[in-house]
């Protein structure tokens, strides 16, 4: 048996919708999922107790930040990342290609790996398939990620081909290094824009027979309706009996757009960044709780979120926290806001299950405004 199975509960009978369950070593998630990112093995000033609370079944982490600090010989030494942090459900990590590549000059790409400049000190690093897997068999979570490179937007064919045939090599050099049973790959199909090229990636992967393909390389800076273009073709040539997952995706516009396409997984530093930043997410868009007009509202920030955060304080409260700097207001919006991400997936799951996703999409696509 696999150490990660995707099960499918149900297929939207009109669109690419479905609901399912991922098993883990460390439990199992019902899908469609939103994953909080919890990149140097804390999910930014929340407690696990706290995300579990809010029904997280699974947390992302980054190979990348836990490689320079605090290296994962350490993690390994205190017996895996899920102890070493406390947290007894899920985790994915992703490999560090994705971070290596965002650090522009200072990197360089050869067959064997990268080579680049930690953005702490400065100092030469080297990762490599090889170092990406394992210091993810050392780091313990239930599922790593291949190396792969995230292809910049724009990129010619000519580019494009080369990197995603790079990238194919290198999931293979994952494959060939993972030795742990309790732990499952997941290939990264990229391909750049070009559908050819993404269709050449996800069958290869596919003839690789990994647990599970993630949809890599978009929102990097390409408008919405490409990214859903090719969002379209790629997850048609994805098996239906794996899980699928969108990398770096997680606009409530996205997410939806996302499951409608047949997407199960998906992970996003947004709304802890927009949290910490005095943003609140809701189902009418985002509200920006410094702005005045909430300096006298005594309003919790959804009325219909039972969230920590909405049961107990106001908007002009929360307001005054940021304002003057106050953590417990990053706490209480980065609360908020996963919460409500979390709960807007189990609202879309429970409508496929209900047959009833297709007017969800409508709803939703009325009520929220994307600013
Ligand atoms: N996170 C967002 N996009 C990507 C990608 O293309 N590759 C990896 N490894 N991580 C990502
Ligand atoms: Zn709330």
């Amino acid at each position: 048996m696999p150490a990660i199975t995707y099960e499918l509960i149900k297929q939207c009978p009109t669109t690419g919708a479905r609901a399912g369950i991922i098993h883990t070593p460390h439990g199992s998630f019902e899908t469609p999922i939103f994953m909080p990112v919890g990149t140097q093995a804390t999910v930014k000033t929340l407690s696990p107790e706290e995300l579990k609370q809010m029904g997280a079944g699974i947390i992302l982490s980054n190979t990348y930040h836990l490689f320079l600090r605090p290296g994962s010989p350490l993690i390994k030494e205190a017996g895996g990342l899920h102890k070493f942090m406390n947290w007894d459900r899920a985790i994915l990590t992703d490999s560090g290609g994705f971070q290596v590549f965002s650090l522009g000059d200072l990197r360089k790409i050869t067959e064997e790996g990268v080579a680049f400049r930690s953005h702490i000190d400065g100092s030469k690093k080297f990762l490599s398939p090889e170092i990406a897997t394992k210091t993810q068999m050392d780091l313990g979570s239930d599922i790593i990620m291949a190396f792969d490179e995230c292809i910049p937007y724009p990129a010619d064919h000519d580019y494009a081909k080369k990197s995603t045939e790079r990238t194919l090599r290198w999931t293979k050099r994952c494959k060939d290094t993972l030795t742990r049973t309790d732990q499952g790959l997941f290939g990264i199909v990229q391909g750049g824009m070009y559908e050819d090229l993404r269709k050449y990636c996800a069958d290869a992967l596919i003839d690789m027979d990994l647990p599970g393909y993630a949809i890599g390389g978009l929102s990097v800076g390409e408008p919405k309706e490409l990214m859903y273009e090719v969002l379209d073709y790629t997850a048609n040539y994805l098996p239906k009996n794996k899980a699928r997952y969108l990398m770096g995706v997680g606009t409530p516009d996205c997410l939806v757009e996302g499951v409608k396409r047949g997407i199960d997984m998906f992970d996003c530093v947004f709304p802890t960044r927009v949290g910490r930043n005095g943003t609140a997410m809701t189902w009418n868009g985002r509200l920006v709780i410094k702005n005045a007009q909430y300096e006298h509202d005594f309003n919790p920030i959804d009325e219909n979120c039972d969230c920590y955060a909405c049961r107990n304080y106001s908007r002009a409260y929360i307001r005054h926290l940021v304002r003057v700097n106050e953590i417990f207001g990053l706490r209480l919006l980065t609360l908020h806001n996963l919460h409500f991400l979390i709960d807007y997936m189990k609202k879309m799951r429970q409508a496929i299950i209900e047959d009833r996703f297709v007017e969800f999409y409508n709803e939703f696509s009325r009520k929220y405004t994307a600013k």
